[in-house]
């Protein structure tokens, strides 16, 4: 019997964006979750030249792809940019974004609405996983550098850099 060839489907393919300085397990959930609904999940790490990190850019991507190594169809990279244009240059037609409360949804359905009206990209809200429905990343770095525990909040690699680049002398 001859088969016929099976036909390819396009991946699907989605973004999570973020500044990710650091990572915290807060978005580790929504990527890994979108990793649960598309072929491909691109991670990209905004490069913001105003504002300056704790992480460098690179150390940020490092973080990411340590932490999220058991997912095989996870991509980490950085944009410089606009994020419409990282979507259209690698056809993604999907940004994935995490909603923690009420105050988040302004400025990100501002931001949905004006991405769509650019290119055309849509934007998905996903409901945070209400155990971080208070993470951010600048939340953790404000209690880590004042000695606080946030070993539940931020995946192993992340912790294990925030206490060498904070430690005290
Ligand atoms: O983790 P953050 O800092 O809340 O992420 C915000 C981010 C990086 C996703 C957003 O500022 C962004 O998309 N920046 C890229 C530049 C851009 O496209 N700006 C226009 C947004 S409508």
């Amino acid at each position: 019997m001859t088969g016929r060839p099976s036909e390819e489907r396009p991946l699907r393919r989605a973004v999570c964006p973020g500044s990710f300085d650091p990572i915290t397990l807060g978005h580790l959930d929504i990527v890994a979750r979108a990793a649960q609904l598309y072929d491909v999940v691109h991670i990209a790490v905004m490069v913001n030249k105003s504002k300056q990190g704790l992480f460098t850019v690179d150390e940020r991507i490092a973080l990411i792809e340590e932490s999220l190594s058991d997912h095989g169809n996870i991509k980490v990279e950085s944009f410089h940019g606009l994020l419409v244009d990282y979507c259209r240059q690698r056809d993604i037609p999907a940004i994935v974004k995490g909603l923690r409360a009420v105050s988040d949804f302004d400025y990100e359905l501002q931001m949905a609405q004006m991405n769509n009206g650019l290119t055309g990209v849509e934007t998905l809200f996903m409901p945070t996983n209400p155990a971080y429905s208070f993470l951010s990343s600048s939340l953790v770095k404000e209690v880590a550098a004042w000695g606080g525990d946030v070993s539940h909040l931020v995946p192993e690699p992340v912790l294990r850099e925030l206490r060498r680049k904070l430690a005290r002398p």
